[in-house]
């Protein structure tokens, strides 16, 4: 029979079906999947390069790329020592690139700082370039077996569905507590493999059986406990407000910087167009997405992208995020680049610049 936990303050008075847990690791054991070449492992380096392929990849993409990834780069120091060329190379065709630059990134962190080793907690593991609180979740409670729960997007429908969770998850509040009714679900006093069983159900749960568009809820584990089913509602979760969702917008800017002339740096900029976001400033090329931005760059150039933090900036009808790339480029060779002009950094301030480039541009002058 269904027991209750009340969850603690910061979720609420919610309260929480305590057979949640024991039923979503009876199934994952039973009927869940078991044969993920990433699985019944616990070295963190195995466990953190799956999550990364798998954060914006179907599992059938990422099973290819997985194992040869790992001939050419077996452990966390290979893949430190390995050049950007050869990285990107073996990332070519999974797309959102900038998980590849992390990935290698916090490879040279782990081997710089943490002697080779990953941090043992979700704690630790977040403060790594690409880990996220989601992916740090993952590799703790594979690896390690701490009592912390994932949260990605398929987890957040499975979890909204199960408590007809009324937040609106695009804001940051509901976001934050639908994060602390999921960590009130775990198990009670779990063992490694019970954690691992947990995780991995949830996974399982939202890629196969709580599916976005059509839950098959007669094969559900905890069809007996779901709210929205209960009420014949699961279509109405999870809420998200759209125009939130629409307002955000991700642009990628290539800043190529020509550095020969130590004194004097300059910039490639573009003149936007007439009319839009922008008009008529200068500004690098901007690009809708990474992939765009690799293509406008002959390949000889890629490898040498370097990324920088993403700045948010808000416009009356959007919220952009700016994902500057930086293009030092080597001395003395003329590069086909995308339409612009040289812009000297002594001569950024006669030009108009939008306010984030200007800040951006300052900070690459010297
Ligand atoms: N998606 C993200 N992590 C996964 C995992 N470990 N197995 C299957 N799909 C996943």
């Amino acid at each position: 029979m269904s027991r209750a936990v009340v969850v603690p303050a910061d979720a609420g008075d919610a309260v929480l079906p305590s057979d949640f847990a024991p039923l979503l690791i009876e199934w994952q054991r039973r009927a869940g999947r078991s044969g993920l070449p990433w699985q019944h492992t616990r070295d963190p380096y195995l466990v953190w390069l799956s999550e990364v392929m798998l954060q914006q990849t179907q599992v059938s993409s990422v099973l290819s790329y997985y194992p040869r990834f790992l001939a050419r780069c077996p452990d966390v120091q290979a893949l430190a020592s390995a050049s950007s060329d050869e990285v990107m190379a073996l990332w070519s065709g999974l797309g959102y690139y900038s998980r590849a630059r992390n990935l290698h990134r916090c490879a040279q962190v782990v081997v710089r700082d943490h002697g080779g080793v990953f941090p043992r907690t979700a704690e630790g593991l977040q403060t790594l370039p690409g880990i996220g609180a989601s992916t740090a979740a993952a590799i703790a409670a594979f690896c390690y077996g701490e009592r912390i729960s994932i949260l990605d997007g398929n987890v957040r429908r499975v979890l909204s569905r199960l408590l007809a969770f009324e937040g609106d998850l695009a804001q940051q509040g509901p976001q934050r507590e639908l994060w602390s009714l999921a960590q009130g679900l775990l198990p009670v006093g779990p063992t490694l493999d019970d954690m691992t069983a947990y995780t991995q159900g949830l996974m399982d749960l939202g890629a196969t059986v709580c599916a976005r568009s059509k839950p098959t809820c007669d094969r559900c584990p905890v069809r007996p406990i779901c709210q929205a089913h209960a009420t014949e509602q699961t279509q109405r979760f999870p809420i998200k407000t759209r125009r939130l969702v629409r307002r955000f917008e991700n642009w990628w800017l290539l800043v190529v910087r020509d550095a020969s002339d130590a004194a004097q740096p300059r910039f490639w900029l573009e003149r936007r167009p007439s009319s839009g976001i922008w008009a008529g400033l200068y500004c690098p090329p901007v690009y809708a997405d990474e992939a765009a931005l690799l293509a406008a760059l002959p390949e000889s150039l890629r490898g040498r992208l370097e990324a920088l933090e993403p700045v948010a900036h808000s416009l009356t009808h959007r919220e952009l995020r700016l994902h500057p790339l930086l293009l030092q480029l080597p001395a003395g060779r003329v590069q086909p680049l995308p339409p612009g002009q040289w812009v000297n950094a002594s001569d950024l301030a006669a030009h108009g610049l939008p306010a984030p480039v200007r800040l951006l541009l300052q900070s690459l002058s010297h």
